[in-house]
């Protein structure tokens, strides 16, 4: 198949749904064989059913990115099935809106295994396998609450800022080897999560306009906005960007 990522070789975690399912369904339109890892499998299947349909390659397996065995066992199963590994996208994340106080140590430690750990362990075993093609693309999903804060989500904002900077070591670590990383900070985009935020809101409508209000750009992120930041990230045309954060936010940040 033709396209940008032409015999590339994509494993993208969270790939079931948001911005995920936009990037799985976009990297294989782009030529990328793709590996969906999550935790819904029927939602990750259904995703492979309809980049097949469209005439793309992809694959599902079912890993829960915090644990170490998914971790390694993700990687193996994309080489042995596609016989490379060109693209990580560590992109599985969840939230949570308490701050500080409210935060129990589990909630913390749960948001910290997935947004964390879950980028390490990719990030990790994805490596050696790269360097066996010799480079690649590692794409880690911080948030534009990895770049500025808010009076709530306190494990989230303090785990998409670890995000950044553990982008910024694996780039320097690996910039020889011609493995690179870069992190993408989403602004609000509209996916399951953001939904479950607003359920979770006294007011979900009222919260809604209140978020809505605080997009410079007038409406909310889609998925494929962030899709498209992913594929430039991912394809040769970045061959030169490293280390760096690309702001795909409607201009949350530029105040
Ligand atoms: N939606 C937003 O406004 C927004 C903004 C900034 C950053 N982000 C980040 O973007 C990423 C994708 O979020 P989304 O909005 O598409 O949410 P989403 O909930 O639609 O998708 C997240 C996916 O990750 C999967 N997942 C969760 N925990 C996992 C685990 N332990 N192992 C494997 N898979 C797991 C979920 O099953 C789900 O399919 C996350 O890292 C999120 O923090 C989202």
């Amino acid at each position: 198949m033709a396209g940008r990522l032409a015999g590339k070789v994509a494993l993208i975690t969270g790939g079931a749904s948001g911005i995920g399912e936009a990037t799985a369904k976009l990297f294989a339109q782009e030529g990328a064989k793709v590996v969906i890892a999550d935790v819904q499998t029927a939602k990750g299947k259904a995703v492979v059913t309809a980049i097949k349909a469209a005439g793309g390659e992809a694959a599902f397996i079912r890993a829960n990115v915090a644990r170490e065995g998914d971790a390694k066992r993700m990687v193996a199963f994309t080489v042995k099935r596609y016989g490379r590994l060109d693209i990580l996208f560590n992109n599985a994340g969840v939230e949570n809106p308490k701050p500080e106080v409210e935060t129990s140590v589990a909630e913390w430690d749960r948001i910290m295994d997935v947004n964390v750990k879950g980028v390490f362990l990719g990030t990790k075993y994805a490596i050696p396998e790269m360097k066996k093609n010799g480079g690649g693309s590692i794409i880690n999903t911080s948030s534009i609450f990895g770049l500025v804060g808010s009076p709530g989500f306190a494990a989230y904002h303090a785990s998409k800022g670890a995000v950044r900077l553990l982008t910024k070591s694996t780039a320097l670590a690996h910039a020889a080897e011609n493995i690179r990383c870069n992190a993408i900070c989403p602004g609000v985009i509209e996916t399951p999560m953001f939904a479950e935020v607003l359920s979770a809101a006294p007011d979900p409508d009222r919260a809604r306009a209140e978020w809505l209000a605080t997009e410079p750009i007038g409406r909310f992120g889609r998925p494929d906005d962030i899709a498209y930041g992913a594929l430039y990230l991912a394809s040769d045309e970045s061959s030169y960007v490293t280390g760096t954060e690309l702001v795909i936010d409607g201009g949350y940040t530029a105040r």
